[in-house]
This record gives structure tokens, C-alpha cells and sequence, in this order.
């Protein structure tokens, strides 16, 4: 029997929506959203308004450029939580009411879950997908989190950041810097003319898996500061270095963790995900290090590693098979852990 699911998602401020039919990627419609740019970051009150904007051209542009209307689809999946209350609210009570009027089920998804399960999309270029058990390294902008996972369905977190993200300290840094929202491709692509070891910024020393990024958030303002002023003047002339040195630090940090959590559950293969695995250095440093141990590395499509529907709609499709649906009643969540 062909499965044909519609993914939607909303959780932060990418309005989404693809579908997939039998594993296979037949649409993916991302609107992203400028409005907060003027910020410096993501309002919820304007993000909400944003999504009820573009969430029906969306999901119809999703349809369309799949080749398919409404009657083609089997179930909804829609991102449940985490993420902005007043987003996710949009997204789903859009994918309830669209299932009740077209008489379909509805699949609740982890939004974390569907950044591991995009490593199972097909398309028509990227055919083989991992084979488990494998270690997930999750980095976003809000969760950065080394998953070891077992089934679609069985995902244990080993290893969890204790305070920022390593998407908030690469924003954060950046915001000091005078660099736009978010900060995180801006310090990769400065990072490429610079000298990584110009700086030296502090790294935690915790035990376990975890993460902390604080410190070295902390370490990189004080390295900014002439007296108790950010110096515009140093930032200017050693931007390129600064985004070098902090960029390398964050790696390293990440890495360190990784490699540890591989060696305790051996495992053949490292994914990663979410959106700081857009980051070219964290994409090579991934890879030589699997490399250097034999093992296989998954590095997304950089169309994958930002919020996107088709991750939702994969996750639905894993669902799907298990018949695991969820009522209409499902209120969405701004927090959890998978
Ligand atoms: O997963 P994601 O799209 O969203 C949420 O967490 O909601 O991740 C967004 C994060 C931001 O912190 C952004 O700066 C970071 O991903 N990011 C990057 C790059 N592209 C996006 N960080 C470093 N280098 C990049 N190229």
C-alpha cells in the first residue's frame, strides 16, 4: 500500500510544508521570515502573526509542486512541540482542522525527533539511509544533545547542554559582534578568512556527555571588552579571527563530547542534525573524525539541517506504519525532551 503523508511545520519562525510519499521527498516549501531580522532575534507575538500569514500558500505549494491535492493524503503530521507556544499553536491547530475536513488522521511529532529522522528521507539523489544503532550529535538553536538511537521509535539522550545551546553561544557571540540575526552563518563564513588560533576562549570542564556553553560565551565578551565597553574598534579589526577562534572552540567542545559518547557505545556511524550542522567547520571536523576512526558519517543536505516539513512528514511516515495517531484534543508543547 503507497503512504502519502503531509508534513507541517512551525515551531519557531520557518512556516513548512511537504510531503512524502512511501519515504520518498516529493515536496518541500520553506517560508522563512524576515520580519524578526530587524530584532535580533525571533519575536513570538510577530512569528505567530507571520505563520497564520503563510501557512495555507504554503501547505497548498507543497501540494502542488508534489503533483497531488487532499485526496492523495493518507495522514498529517504536524511538529506538536518543542518550540514558541504561540507558532506551534498555528501549525496545529491548521493540521486539526484540515484532517477533520478531509477526513484524515492526525500524527503528532517531536520536533527533535524529526531532525534525527531526516537522515531517512529519500530523494532522488541520497538513496541509503543509516542503519542502527547510531549516535546523534542534535545542535540547534535551541538544544544541543547527543542522542543514541536505536529505532525510530527508541531514542535515549546521553548527553545534554547544562545552560546555552551551541546554536545560542555561536547567535549571542555574534550579536556582540555587531553581526546580524542569526549570528551562526555569519561566524562560519567569517570564520573562513581567519586565524583559529588568534584567541583563546574558555572551555568547560563537566563531566559525563554534557555540554555547557556559557563560559565560553562569558570568555568571548571579556576578550571584546576594553574595560567595562565592548570595543568596536578591536571587534572591526579582529572580527575575522574572533569568528575563527570562537568557531574552533565550539568544535572542539562538541567533538570532544562526541568522540567520548562513541567510544562508550560503539557505534559504527554519527549523525548529525538540526541547525548548526549547516556549520562548515562542525560538518568537516564530524567527518575527518569519522574518518580517523573508520565509521560512517551523516552529514545532511543543508536544506535539512534548518527547520523544514520534511522531516515532520518523514517522522509521520515512521508513525504511520505503527498506526500511532493522536487525537484531535492534543494540545501543543513548548518543552520536553524526546
Ligand atoms: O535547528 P534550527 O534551525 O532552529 C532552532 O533551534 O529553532 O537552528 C537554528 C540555529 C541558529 O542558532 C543559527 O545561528 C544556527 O542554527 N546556524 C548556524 C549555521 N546555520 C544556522 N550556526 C553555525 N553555522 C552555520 N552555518
Amino acid at each position: 500500500m503507497s503512504i502519502t503523508i503531509l508534513g507541517i511545520e512551525s515551531s519557531c519562525d520557518d512556516t513548512s510544508a511537504a510531503v512524502i510519499a512511501d519515504g520518498i521527498l516529493r515536496s518541500n516549501v520553506i517560508s522563512s521570515q524576515k520580519v524578526h531580522e530587524a530584532y535580533g532575534g525571533v519575536v513570538p507575538e510577530l512569528a505567530s502573526r507571520a505563520h497564520q500569514q503563510n501557512i495555507l500558500p504554503t501547505v497548498s505549494e507543497s501540494l502542488r509542486q508534489a503533483g497531488i491535492d487532499m485526496k492523495s493524503v493518507d495522514a498529517i503530521a504536524f511538529t506538536r512541540g518543542p518550540g514558541l507556544l504561540g507558532s506551534l499553536l498555528v501549525g496545529t491547530s491548521f493540521a486539526k482542522g484540515l484532517a477533520l475536513a478531509a477526513g484524515v488522521p492526525l500524527i503528532d511529532v517531536n520536533h527533535l525527533h524529526a531532525h534525527i529522522l531526516s537522515h531517512f528521507i529519500r530523494t532522488e539523489e541520497r538513496q541509503d539511509v543509516p542503519e542502527f544503532p547510531f549516535i546523534c550529535l542534535l545542535i540547534s538553536g535551541g538544544n544541543s544533545q547527543i542522542v543514541v538511537v536505536r529505532s525510530p521509535f527508541d531514542m535515549e539522550i546521553v548527553g545534554r547542554t547544562i545552560d546555552d545551546a551551541a546554536g545560542e553561544a555561536f547567535d549571542k557571540c555574534a550579536k556582540v559582534m555587531g553581526l546580524p540575526y542569526p549570528g551562526g552563518p555569519h561566524i562560519d563564513r567569517l570564520a573562513s578568512q581567519g586565524n583559529a588560533d588568534a584567541f583563546r576562549f574558555s572551555r568547560p570542564k563537566i563531566p559525563g556527555f554534557d555540554y555547557s556553553f556559557s563560559g565560553l560565551k562569558t570568555s568571548f565578551l571579556y576578550t571584546l571588552r576594553d574595560g567595562v565597553k565592548v570595543d568596536p574598534d578591536f571587534i572591526d579589526r579582529n572580527k575575522a579571527d574572533l569568528a575563527a577562534s570562537l568557531q574552533s572552540t565550539i568544535i572542539t567542545i562538541l567533538l570532544d563530547k562526541l568522540e567520548k559518547a562513541v567510544d562508550r557505545y560503539s557505534v559504527t556511524s554519527v549523525a548529525i542534525g538540526g541547525g548548526v550542522s549547516a556549520n562548515s567547520g562542525v560538518r568537516n571536523a564530524v567527518a575527518d573524525f569519522c574518518a580517523r576512526r573508520g565509521i560512517k558519517a551523516w552529514i545532511p543536505p543543508r536544506s535539512f539541517t534548518t527547520d523544514n516539513a520534511a522531516m515532520v512528514a518523514m517522522a509521520g511516515y515512521f508513525k504511520f506504519q505503527r498506526k500511532e495517531f493522536c487525537p484531535l484534543s492534543s494540545p501543543p508543547f513548548a518543552r520536553v525532551e524526546i
